[in-house]
């Protein structure tokens, strides 16, 4: 029997796995992106934080991170097998309060990630510096996730790349202006920022993040073993380690396509790493880059059929590599006519005018 065919429209970590999970499903697929992994996949941190992310009233995005995120250690290890990349580079994550009102704020996710059945430990002053001899001894509390590893999003493209190659994925180095065209029995859309134009009446905004690459220098201190994440003059950074440093981010503009790095974001990006971690003016500044998140309203993912042809992968914000399995299993079952159950609050009915739009 011939296999049905699949366009997806997007060459970043969603339609990547997409294409990828897809092929295997027994799909002929086509993907098509002029460049692909070059967008917001490429700039990423890597870091998958959903519980101490988590704010109470968000338990719907929490159920969808967390989803993702048990997902991720089988999906992780199939692609570190089958191409030899190495994604995970780092285990845990600590959010650390720098003021009495920020240790506050972790008093307050802790409790209310213990409801929903999320134990994580609070760290004093002492347990901190013994954890992580890197950071400023004014750190007065950290929230220990022991299990919101990161992992290396570069890599994560190539091994996405690698994979879908050995599936049998054909790659078109197309930009595409009307995905209804395409000849295919399905469309799939996961074009980040640009499935907005593609999709008209799809509430997907491109939100800026600038992101420091630093790579350690002899005889300078290491950079921590896990993620660290905190608010600093109330604006959110993380660092996220790597084999030779760190990954620094990141500022957050909504200033439409723009990708410039500004010299006022990588101001701010180095001062405020620097307030947790003091030794990182001796790091080498190794690169700046910066990428569209495509934010939806609710910050939820939009995963679901439009069209009786269209299915949307979009909408994905900060969390596009944390979601990177759950929507390649959502869209997957999507395409074989069964939805996932654990997608369902992602559905695109949420925003009614999408679906009746293209019908
Ligand atoms: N994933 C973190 C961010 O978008 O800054």
């Amino acid at each position: 029997m011939m296999s049905r065919t699949v366009a997806v429209v997007g060459g970043g970590v969603i339609g990547l796995s997409i294409a990828w999970r897809a092929s295997r499903a027994g799909w002929a697929v086509t993907l098509y992106d002029p460049d692909v992994g070059s967008g917001a996949s490429w700039v990423a941190g890597g870091m998958l934080a959903p519980l101490s992310e988590g704010w109470p009233g968000e338990d719907e995005l929490l159920a969808v991170g967390a989803a993702s995120l048990d997902r991720w250690p089988d999906f992780g290890a199939e692609l570190e097998r089958t191409t030899g990349e190495v994604l995970f580079t780092s285990q845990s994550s600590m959010t650390v309060a720098l003021d009495a009102a920020d240790a506050a704020d972790l008093r307050t996710v802790a409790e209310w990630l213990d409801g929903r059945g999320y134990h994580l430990d609070l760290l004093d002053r002492a347990q901190i510096r013994a954890a992580e001899p890197s950071l400023a001894p004014t750190i007065r509390l950290a929230l220990l996730a022991a299990a919101e590893f990161a992992v290396d999003n570069r890599a994560l493209v190539r091994a996405l790349r690698a994979a879908c190659t050995a599936a049998g994925v054909t790659f078109v180095a197309q930009a595409v202006t009307d995905p209804e065209s395409l000849p295919a029995d399905q469309v799939v859309l996961a074009a980040g920022t640009a499935a907005a134009r593609l999709w008209p009446g799809l509430p997907v905004r491109p939100v800026k993040g600038e992101v420091l690459r630093l790579h350690h220098r002899p005889g300078v201190a290491p950079a921590p073993s896990q993620t660290i994440r905190a608010s600093v003059h109330g604006r959110p950074v993380y660092l996220v380690p790597r084999g030779d440093g760190l990954v620094v981010g990141a500022t957050q503009h909504e200033s439409g396509d723009d990708t410039a790095v500004t010299v006022a974001g990588v101001r701010d990006l180095i001062a405020d790493a620097q307030t947790l971690m003091p030794s990182i003016g001796e790091y080498e500044l190794h690169e700046t880059a910066a990428g569209l998140r495509p934010m939806s309203p609710d910050n939820l993912p939009i995963l679901g059929r439009v069209t009786d042809r269209v299915v949307l992968a979009a909408g994905h914000g900060r969390n596009g590599i944390l979601l990177t399995p759950l929507s390649a299993d959502a869209v997957v079952a999507e395409l074989s006519g069964t939805p996932l159950p654990a997608a369902q609050t992602c559905r695109p009915e949420r925003f009614g005018t999408l679906v009746s739009t293209h019908e």
